[in-house]
């Protein structure tokens, strides 16, 4: 692999970053400033480092996201932008996708990864893999809803939810509420079965993941090494 196509896919830079940084001599292959940041590497070989620190291969690439509003969780749309088009064209080229859907208008955390089985993995409904929003309701959500929310209730298809967390703050119209499953439209459908709506709905955490609070909406940063271990473990 070309040395900058692997400095980007590991998460070190940008392509033309790793250009200057490779002619600055801040990158080393087996203990060899390089000068030349199309040179080609073995990257299961050799030993990259990048400004004095190792640099590890990883086959995938995962990438958090702060959603933006308008933005569809989907890898083509005819209507609308999808969040593919704020990351990166490299990112893009590797075959990237959400990692589960958020509504148009729902913000945050958003996973993308090229690790379809990881992926698959995570959003298998017998992975229980929480999410936590944060919401704001039209009208105040009283103790009698907050435990039918909590026990599991019926949506307008039928469909039985499971046990759900919510926490709501002073105002009893918005707060937190945690899932371990991902139906469609699921929050905005549990609020209509107690006769209220969703005004506001962002994503800050998805199984080990914490929303970035660094992040401004539409930005997005690769995965840590420990984050990545976090969801691998998951
Ligand atoms: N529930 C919803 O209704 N919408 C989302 O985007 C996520 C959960």
């Amino acid at each position: 692999m070309r040395l900058d196509k692997f400095l980007v896919a590991t998460g070190c830079c940008t392509r033309s970053v790793a250009k200057k940084q490779v002619r600055a001599g801040a990158v080393l292959v087996n203990g060899q400033a390089v000068r030349s940041s199309d040179q080609n590497i073995d990257e299961n070989a050799d030993t990259v480092t990048y400004c004095g620190a190792k640099v590890v291969y990883r086959k995938y690439t995962y990438i958090m996201l702060n959603k933006p509003e308008g933005y569809v969780s989907a890898t083509e749309d005819t209507r609308d932008p999808t969040v593919l088009e704020l990351i990166p064209a490299e990112a893009r080229a590797r075959g990237m996708f959400p990692c589960g859907r958020l509504d148009k208008n729902t913000l945050g955390l958003m996973l993308l990864t090229d690790n379809g089985e990881l992926a698959h993995k995570l959003l298998a409904p017998k992975s229980h893999v929480s999410k936590t929003y944060r919401f704001k309701s039209k009208f105040p959500i009283d103790e009698a809803d907050a435990k039918r929310f909590e026990n599991g209730l019926v949506l307008e298809d039928g469909y039985e939810t499971k046990p759900a967390k919510i926490e709501l703050d002073s105002t009893a119209m918005g707060g937190y509420i945690t899932l371990v499953e991902g139906k469609y439209h699921q929050i905005k459908r549990m609020l209509e079965a107690l006769d209220n709506k969703i005004t506001y709905l962002e994503r800050v955490s998805f199984g080990p993941l914490t929303l970035d609070g660094e992040l401004a909406r539409g930005e997005w940063r690769y995965l840590s090494e420990s984050e990545i271990e976090a969801l691998e473990a998951h």
